[in-house]
């Protein structure tokens, strides 16, 4: 980082909430001592699944040969849909749509048809390739195009948000215009791929060891294949190496498979897909086709919008509503529509089903405002950023604070972000150089955008608000915690066990994070929708509370004193004039017979939201932030690099500073590569070729900004009290890239002299930026 205005000189060793602690994982990561699945010592006799997958895109199965995989050697069952216990199916939303293998029919290319146990990994793997299934084609398309043409149906009901009479504006305002914009997919390209291992216990029970954001959904599958009750099935997960939402409902199959598996044989199971097959066999980030037609006025604000959000959702719903609807949601970006109509059109196609991914929807959704905008700027000539703050939501009382949802945006802090970075950035001055530099430069050509970006927090299916945490101190003042979320690389366990340090103020070294598993804290939701420190955060200070009344009530009693002059102070108790370390607190506390374990519970309050009616309060608060990027591209080739990006990002009251801003680098880079160099690529047969990192470009070290400076808003702080009235961060840096992709707009738009917008799709990649370029020469 040249300028990152974090100082890691300042990371503290121990200390508690707001602080900038080290990821408790950290030098673990980067000694390669943090246990992933793989790691885990092997039990004895464990045995390796593999795969066998469908080599069509869409087919009836004939029939099936699988003698040959059975009489290689080194295999020990060979086993198919028939063969599942209890029910064929690991769909995450009780739709039943989704076989965890393909009996009759097969939906995508790569899709798992049977399973191979046998004693090494490679003799599975090898076997699974001797199958001979015979299949008769049926029509297949790939993609949204394919879906239309082919009257595809809907994976899911769609959703539709109105307030007015959008289509009655759009022939009263003074300008009226009709677009589309073509937005890629993006695959999760977790470091650790999908991997589960089963080890059988006595009776029905099963131990699962799974890389999954949701141990309580693998528990509910597991259960449901193997036709047992969810108290027979435990499911534990340290850590992942990165889930990107890619590991919300994927791992399903997986850990159903190593689960039947080990129940079958007897013996412990491990399945882990090669990075080939992870890529074919499970979902992505869905690609959106957006149809819009706008109205506005000749200052630039906008009347009316009207738009159609198409998604490419693969084969099954999995996840879709909840993704296209979380489109809908971030179609307004941070702009008031005062007329709007939006619905969505989530299109089965014959790919893997595609899933969450980091902003889940949203990001597409709000790469539709952010063109919608450029479309006005170019139609009228003014700078884009002038139309954004136009555009803004007001104040409460303005009469522009109605999301098209009905929700009121209380908490409006982005015209004070967007200023306060184009004031940090310089924008006005380097856009007026930049414009300058284009019209003496021949083949360089520069530009520049500032973005905002304003993301609902929650997850918008009401019931998955509620977490719990489990709190034990031990007689000798040692605390374990534990709690429902999912550790994937974001600091979740580190922020929580700041929440307990800060409660008993003891440092942080006092506070074990323990593995996330199904037997102590149940019925969890994913850990998902940015919600996993607001929530597990909450659980975990509940239950700490509850153990400090104890506390307080017990000296109080013992001491004869009063319970206000029982204070918690760094590593030791004041009583009175007294003043007790904390472990002598404690094991005094014990020897009092005083309960020392709790469970927390925290449910997030206001929200609600009515699918039908399209009306709700489906956000408990906003995120905000903003990002100014600036690139040169070559208009020759259509390369280009990333000179600058400045960030100025709301996290509220930082849990820990030093965690969010890796959150915002980690983001913002991620979703520069969505919108630049990575792009998914099915053939005619259906089959993906971009299957591998040869094929399949994600952002090098080398691609970030050669200058990058990120700060956090200091200032803000939640307004609803959150935990440490801290706002979520695991999402809404993604859409800070946005930035990237208009100021490529920008170079691109100069070669025609910014005359026309050049509605550059995503992916960017060098090819379009080049095709665009070519485009504008044009006009
Ligand atoms: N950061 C890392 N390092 N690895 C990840 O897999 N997932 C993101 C985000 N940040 C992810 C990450 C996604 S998709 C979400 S929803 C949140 O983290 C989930 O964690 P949180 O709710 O604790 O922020
Ligand atoms: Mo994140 S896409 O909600 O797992």
């Amino acid at each position: 980082m040249d300028k990152s205005t974090f100082d890691t000189a300042k990371v503290i060793i121990s200390g508690p909430m707001h602080s900038a602690l080290k990821h408790d994982s950290a030098h673990k990561h980067v000694t390669g001592t943090a246990d992933y699945i793989d790691d885990i010592p092997e039990p004895a006799g464990l045995l390796h699944g593999a795969l066998g997958m469908s080599e069509r895109a869409h087919a009836e199965i004939l029939s099936m040969d699988l003698s040959e995989v059975r009489r290689h050697p080194g295999v020990l069952w060979v086993f198919t849909g028939k063969d599942v216990p209890g029910v064929n199916d690991v769909s995450s939303n009780g739709s039943h749509d989704e076989p965890l293998l393909a009996e009759t029919e097969v939906e995508f290319h790569g899709q798992p048809v049977f399973a191979v146990i046998a004693e090494t990994r490679d003799a599975a793997r090898k076997a699974a390739q001797k199958a001979k299934i015979e299949y008769r084609d049926l029509p297949h398309w790939s993609d949204i195009d394919g879906a239309l043409e082919n009257g595809s149906p809907l994976v899911i009901a769609p959703m539709t948000l109105q307030r007015g009479d959008a289509k009655a504006e759009m022939d009263n305002a003074p300008h009226r215009l009709k677009g589309q914009i073509r937005i890629g997919g993006q695959e999760h390209f977790y470091l650790e791929g999908h991997v589960a291992m089963a080890i059988p216990g006595e009776d029905d029970e099963v131990t699962v060891w799974s890389s999954t954001q949701h141990p309580s959904e693998i528990q509910h599958i597991v259960g449901h294949v193997l036709n047992i009750p969810s108290n027979a099935v435990t499911v534990n997960v340290r850590r992942m190496g990165g889930g990107f939402g890619g590991k919300e409902t994927q791992g399903n199959q997986f850990a159903a498979l190593a689960a039947i598996a080990a129940k079958k044989l007897k013996r412990a199971v491990k399945f882990r897909p090669d990075r080939d097959e992870d890529m074919s066999a499970t979902g992505k980030r869905h690609d959106f086709l957006v149809d819009y037609e706008l109205a506005f006025d000749n200052e630039g604000r906008i009347h009316a919008v009207d738009a159609t959000y198409a998604a490419r959702c693969g084969f099954s719903s999995d996840l879709s509503g909840p993704v296209t609807d979380r489109a809908l949601f971030h179609a307004d970006s941070s702009y008031f529509y005062p007329h709007v109509h939006l619905t969505s059109m989530p299109l089965k196609t014959h790919t893997p089903s595609n899933t969450a991914f980091r902003g889940f929807g949203g990001p597409q959704g709000m790469l539709g405002a952010e063109r919608f905008i450029e479309e006005i700027a170019y139609a009228i000539g003014k700078d884009p950023l002038e139309i954004r703050k136009l555009n803004f939501y007001g104040q409460p009382g303005s009469g522009r604070t109605t999301t098209p949802y009905h929700q009121e945006v209380e908490d409006n802090i982005i015209l004070r972000i967007v200023e306060e970075l184009e004031e940090r950035a310089n924008y006005q001055a380097r856009r007026n150089a930049i414009i300058g530099f284009n019209r003496d430069s021949r083949y360089i050509r520069k530009g520049i955008a500032l973005t905002p970006v304003k993301f609902g927090i929650s997850f918008t299916m009401t019931a998955f608000n509620q977490a719990g945490a489990l709190v034990h101190i031990y007689q000798d003042g040692s605390i374990h915690l534990n709690h429902g979320g999912t550790e994937m690389g974001q600091g979740l366990y580190t922020k929580v066990a700041q929440v307990l340090s800060e409660s008993f103020q003891v440092d942080i070294d006092r506070v074990k994070i323990t593995a996330t598993t199904t037997g102590k804290v149940p019925n969890t939701s994913a850990t998902a929708a940015s919600s996993g420190s607001d929530l597990n955060g909450m659980a975990a200070y509940d239950a700490a509370r509850q153990i400090k009344e104890r506390l307080v009530a017990f000296a109080a009693d013992k001491w004869s004193i009063d319970p206000a002059e029982i204070v918690f102070l760094p590593n030791r108790v004041r009583v009175g004039e007294k003043e007790i370390p904390f472990p002598d607190f404690i094991k005094q506390a014990y020897f009092a017979r005083v309960q020392l374990s709790a469970a927390g519970f925290y449910k997030t309050p206001k929200i609600h939201w009515d699918r039908a009616a399209g009306r709700g309060t489906p956000f408990y608060y906003f995120a905000y932030g903003a990002a100014c990027s600036e690139v040169s591209i070559d208009t020759l080739t259509g390369e280009y690099l990333i000179d600058r990006t400045d960030i100025l990002h709301d996290v509220g009251r930082s849990l820990n500073p030093a965690i969010d801003i890796g959150q915002v680098e980690g983001g913002f880079v991620q979703g520069m590569g969505w919108l630049t160099t990575e792009e998914l690529w099915w053939d005619d047969k259906g089959r993906l070729r971009t299957h591998a990192p040869s094929t399949y470009k994600i952002p090098l070290a080398s691609d970030r900004p050669k200058i990058f400076n990120v700060r956090l808003a200091e200032w803000s702080e939640n307004a609803e009290p959150t935990i440490g009235r801290s706002k979520a961060v695991g999402e809404p840096p993604l859409m800070l890239a946005i930035s990237v992709l208009e100021a490529l707009s920008m170079a691109v738009a100069s070669v025609a002299d910014y005359k026309v917008c050049p509605r550059l799709d995503a992916p960017a990649t060098p090819e379009r930026v080049l095709m665009a370029v070519e485009r504008m020469k044009r006009v």
